[in-house]
């Protein structure tokens, strides 16, 4: 397989730009096309035969692209249509869910795992599932908290109003109760959101499912012989397309947010019947 491959990331709409600022983070020498199903947005309110067409709309887009790695960065799309993807795929996948659970597990020190993300990721067990095979010996408890607000919030930019405040300690205050040492951010807007939940939660881990991903795709590109090595010699910004099913007035402010930098104009493609 050509290493000059881009990897393809898709997610639900913009948020997943917080899990390709990670990729960029971890493999900054590696070309991207970045998906975005803005038009069909949120995911997160979705039934799972929904999710499950778009997201394998999402993924055969990416193949079009000849993609040599195909990243789910959308939580709630990992949740429900991980063997989906994997199913169509002619090359590897990588959701969420998996690389933030071994995190997690490794971070705990008393068992206690907390997950936070949209209604579908909760109500789908895909955390509570995959801690169970990964922790054979069963020591962890696990609760877990839809937090919808969440996405508006990080979206309006207010990571640090008085109301954002108020509703983060309406949604985790339990997580204190049940002792909690370690939390998912299960939920590609919540790390925008990590100062404002460490002050609710002082003491607690955050994992960053995308960070944790970056690290795992660093790992199955190395084991295919696909990752470019990282060339100090040759340092340059990362060449990134960007394709998306609608844009709203809001697109570039919220892509800024959740990039940490521009983005170029994206091109506007349909998927299915949308
Ligand atoms: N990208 C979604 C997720 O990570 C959040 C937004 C949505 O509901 O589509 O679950």
């Amino acid at each position: 397989m050509d290493k000059q491959r881009p990897i393809g990331v898709f997610d639900s709409g913009i948020g997943g730009l917080s899990v390709l600022k990670q990729f960029i983070r971890y493999l900054p020498q590696e070309d991207y096309i970045y998906l975005g199903d803005t038009g069909r947005v949120p995911y997160g309110n979705k039934s799972t035969d929904t999710v499950r067409r778009y997201s394998r709309e999402c993924a055969e887009f990416l193949m079009s692209k000849d993609v040599k790695l195909i990243v789910i960065a959308c939580n709630t799309a990992s949740s429900l249509a991980l063997e989906t993807v994997k199913e169509i795929s002619n090359v590897p996948v990588i959701g969420m869910i998996g690389p933030a659970v071994s995190a997690a597990i490794r971070e705990t020190s008393n068992g206690n795992i907390g997950i936070i993300g949209t209604r579908a990721t909760v109500s789908s067990n895909s955390y509570n599932e995959a801690i169970k095979q990964l922790d054979k010996k069963s020591e962890t408890e696990v609760f877990s908290k839809a937090c919808p607000l969440f996405v508006p919030i990080a979206e309006e930019g207010w990571t640090s109003h008085p109301a954002a405040r108020m509703i983060a300690e309406e949604y985790l205050d339990e997580f204190k109760a049940a002792e909690v040492d370690t939390l998912v951010l299960g939920c590609t807007h919540y790390p925008l959101l990590k100062q404002l939940i460490s002050e609710v939660l002082p003491g607690v881990t955050l994992i960053d499912s995308g960070e944790h991903a970056s690290v795992t795709a660093l790992r199955v590109l190395a084991e295919q012989g696909v990752l470019v090595e990282e060339n100090p010699e040759l340092v340059s910004d990362p060449h990134i397309d960007f394709y998306v099913t609608d844009v709203a007035s809001t697109f570039f402010e919220i892509a800024r947010r959740f990039l940490g930098f521009e983005v170029d104009s994206p091109q506007i493609i349909q998927l299915g019947n949308q």
